[in-house]
């Protein structure tokens, strides 16, 4: 079977819900604590033994290429005043053994349209696609939920999708699945529809941005037209893939936070501030004096 090596990044998207931090930076460049949210989704994809990302960019995106490259000034600065711990920060941002490919997205058509401008470069492989604003904290206690999606790729070679349930009041938020059961922590797909009305719904179990895929996904892809919103939707060539081949939904394991959203972003930050070594003590000790009523004001 063929192993994993490519993950697609979508990061065209306009970033309208976080307006206007987002007017000249991508929303993905957004930090939690200190790392943007598509350095995370790079770490993440380099754990579950991906080589090559290819990024999916549209205008206003320069700044995810900058982090990925080399920084020639910042680097001779840091080292000149001899800040090595900041330096080797910078400097492994990502490993030497990957590679990043950047494709642009010219029009704004949807997620199903941004995969499938890296055709040319996936071929006839395997892929993952990562939304990086589906931030996932596993912190330690497990692997890295793509890893586990490579785990599971690994004895079911076919296509799989990240899901966990939502309250039936947020389906128009995602792709939800029909599914039955297969073995732990996996359904076998038999439908899939975007953003239906909670009356609509055919579950509560919905999609989040982590997918291992089919080359042949390509082929449907091709073909679409609009769906959803006006949008070429992923979710439509899944739909079509199903009925081709075996495609299984994977409950993972961690906690995922909407990092498109301002208050799933909040949350992922106050998660990880609790973690973080040099932030996690103060931190702690700031929200408690909160609750009791303190300001907490340094
Ligand atoms: C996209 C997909 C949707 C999926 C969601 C996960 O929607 O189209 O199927 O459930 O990501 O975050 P978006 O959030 O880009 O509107």
């Amino acid at each position: 079977m063929k192993k994993i090596r490519k993950a697609v990044f979508p990061v065209a998207g306009l970033g309208s819900r976080f307006l206007p931090a987002t007017k000249a930076q991508p929303k993905e460049m957004l930090p939690i604590v200190d790392k943007p949210l598509i350095q995370y989704a790079v770490e993440e994809a380099v754990a579950a033994g991906i080589t090559e990302m290819i990024f999916i960019t549209g205008r206003n995106k320069r700044a995810i290429e900058d982090h990925f490259d080399k920084a020639y000034e910042l680097e001779s600065e840091l080292e000149e005043a001899g800040k090595q711990k900041l330096l080797e920060q910078v400097r492994n941002v990502i490993p030497k053994h990957i590679s990043c490919i950047y494709i642009r997205q010219s029009e704004p058509l949807g997620l199903g349209h941004a995969v499938l401008c890296a055709r040319p470069v996936i071929g006839d492989e395997p892929f993952a696609v990562i939304l990086a604003d589906d931030f996932m904290d596993v912190s330690g206690q497990t692997l890295p939920v793509l890893r586990q999606m490579s785990d599971v790729y690994e004895y079911e070679g076919c296509s799989l999708l990240a899901v966990h349930d939502v309250p039936r009041a947020n389906t128009k938020q995602y792709g939800i699945v029909s599914a039955h059961s297969y073995r732990p922590q996996l359904e076998l797909v038999d439908g899939i529809v975007e953003k239906p009305q909670p009356e609509d719904a055919p579950s509560t179990l919905a999609v989040v941005g982590r997918y291992v895929l089919s080359p042949k996904i390509f082929e449907f892809l091709e073909g679409l037209g609009t769906g959803a919103g006006g949008e070429i939707q992923l979710t439509d060539g899944i739909a079509a893939l199903m009925k081709a081949e075996r495609v299984l939904a994977y409950r993972y394991d961690g906690i995922r936070y909407d990092c498109g959203s301002k208050i799933g972003y909040l949350k992922a930050m106050v998660a990880m501030g609790l973690k973080h070594p040099e932030t996690a003590n103060e931190f702690r000790q700031y929200l408690s004096d909160l609750q009791q009523g303190r300001n907490g004001e340094d």
